[in-house]
Order: structure tokens, then sequence, then C-alpha cells
């Protein structure tokens, strides 16, 4: 599994970077390579409209725009698991989330109909956003903006999907050098010494969550068979959408009960993508074959 974290608040230090940083300990917990992005360290712009991921010849899942963001959307396409955290300003994600979200989301948009993404692969999805709203101003002004975009992630991307609001946060360690008289340092430090170390858990627990491989079962007629040294693993169904990388494990089934063939058993990984035929070399006569996905 590889999750990409990414930044897309200015501040590096702050409460959507920390957030961040725990859920990327998440990721890491369950065995993740991670990449940890900081959105500001780049120059970039939104989507340019240029089309060119629209040309009828041209390929697909693509961002031809060529600035700094063009590498980071590829590897993002490629990963297994993104977690975006970004500050709330005017009610809204930054604007480099925005910027960001333009340039991954569209060139796997499809205007051709149905299905509406070119993308096969299986991406998923973790946003943390950071604010000073509390409850109602978050229930009734925020969240249902920030829902447009979360709900165009599984649509997009295929994967699991999860959001985590951290409200009323420390906007500042020390409220007593900067004019925000609005804000109750006392009722803010109170809040945030018993809320933060919550957000901070249930951030982990997120990239934990969406880092994991899963567990599927492929059984079929016979999937596998030898073909000049190696085992042919024919795959059907839903797994072909997959590109993710797999890790397989071979084991018998003996009177229903699934015996680990220990000698078999190997970690693989390899690219579905929407090959029907995948060649993996393992040894033994695989009766089950287990597959984690990201
Ligand atoms: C330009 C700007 C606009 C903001 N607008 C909002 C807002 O509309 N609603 C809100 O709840 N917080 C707003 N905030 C507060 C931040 O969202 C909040 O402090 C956030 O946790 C900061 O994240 P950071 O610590 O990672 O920088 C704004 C902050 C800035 C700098």
């Amino acid at each position: 599994m590889k999750t990409i974290i990414i930044n897309a608040s200015p501040r590096k230090n702050h409460n959507t970077a920390q957030l961040l940083k725990e859920a990327q300990k998440g990721a890491e917990s369950v065995g993740a390579e991670t990449e940890y992005i900081d959105l500001f360290d780049y120059t970039f712009t939104g989507c340019r409209s240029c089309l060119a991921c629209k040309r009828r010849d041209g390929e697909r899942n693509k961002c031809f725009w060529k600035d700094d963001l063009s590498p980071i959307v590829s590897r993002i396409l490629e990963a297994d698991a993104v977690i975006i955290g970004s500050p709330i300003y005017f009610g809204q994600p930054t604007a480099s989330f925005r910027a960001l979200w333009e340039r991954l989301a569209f060139p796997v948009l499809s205007y051709d109909g149905a299905p509406i993404s070119y993308y096969t692969g299986r991406l998923n999805v973790g946003f943390i956003w950071t604010m000073n709203a509390t409850g109602d101003y978050y229930e009734n002004g925020i969240k249902p903006a920030l829902a447009v975009t979360e709900s165009t992630a599984p649509m997009f991307f295929h994967g699991d999907v999860r959001s985590y609001a951290a409200l009323d946060t420390l906007q500042v360690n020390d409220y007593s050098k900067y004019a925000m008289g609005a804000f109750d340092e006392t009722a803010k430090k109170a809040h945030h010494e018993k809320q933060f170390p919550l957000d901070r858990q249930e951030c982990f627990r997120m990239g934990a969550e969406l880092s994991k491989w899963k567990r599927y079962w492929y059984s079929g007629g016979s999937p596998v068979k030898r073909v000049s040294g190696k085992f042919l693993l024919t795959m059907s169904g839903r797994n072909l959408r997959w590109s993710g990388r797999f890790r397989l494990q071979a084991c018998f089934l003996k009177g229903g009960v699934q015996i680990p063939e220990k000698i078999s058993v190997r970690s693989v990984k390899f690219r579905a993508v929407s090959c029907p035929v995948c060649i993996c070399v393992f040894p033994g006569l695989q009766k089950k074959i287990i597959f984690w996905s990201g």
C-alpha cells in the first residue's frame, strides 16, 4: 500500500499538519509506505481547461498541464490512498486544496457519458478539515459545502472515503498578541486540550483504515494453470477493475476448511489493470487464492 498525505494548509506545523501527521503514523502502523507533501512548497494553478485530457486520441487519467503539481497528480493516481487536509477559509477548503482537486478529478472525469470516471483503479480518499467553526455553524454552514467535494470522491476513484472535521481549533498559541477579540482564549484552550487529542486519534485511525490491505477471496473453476514453469491465474469479476497492488496467499481447501499452504504462501505485487490474465510465479498448486487489495 502506498498512501500519500497532502497538507493544503500554508502552515506546516499547525492544526491541519499535526492531524495529517497522525494520519501518516496510522498508515505506517499498518505497514503502508507513505509520502508527505506540503502543497505550499510547490508552484501550481488549478485546472487550466487546456482539455488535453479530453482529446479523442489523448491519454486518460493524466493531467497534461506542466507545473509542480503534474508529478504529484500522477503519483496520487498511482497510489492506493490519498489523505488531504485543509483548513476552512471562508466556508470552503483552501484555494490550494481546490486547485489540487480540480487537477486530480478533471483528468479522470469522462465527458463521454457513463461510466463517469476513466479511472479503473481503486484509490481510497481521506479528507481532514480544520476550522474555527463550532457545532451549528459547522453543521449548517460548512458541512454541506464539504459534502459536495466528498461525494465526488467515490464516483471518480472507486475507493473507500473517510472525512473528519476538527472544530474550534486553536488558531494561534497566544491570542493576547492578536486582535482576535471575538474569540475567548480560555474557552478555546480548554476545548483544545480536551478535544485535540481525540482529533489526533481519529485521524490516526483514518490513516490506518484507508491504508489497510483488504481481504478478498477468489475462487473459481480452475483459476490456476501451469504454463511454462509459471502459474497462470485468470481473474474475473470485480477484481478486473482494480489496478491497485495485490498480495496473494495461496491456500488449499480441504473439506471446506482453509489450510494455508506453507510452501506456497508468498507475497506478490502485481497490477491487474483491465487485463483478464495475470501471471504470478509461486510454487505449488493453489486451489484458492486470497487477495489483499487497497
Ligand atoms: C483566510 C482565513 C479564512 C478563514 N475562514 C474561516 C471560516 O470561514 N470558517 C472557519 O471556521 N474558520 C476559518 N478560518 C480559521 C481556520 O480554518 C482554522 O484556524 C484552521 O484550523 C487553521 O488551520 P491550520 O492551523 O492548519 O493553519 C480562516 C482562517 C484564515 C487564515
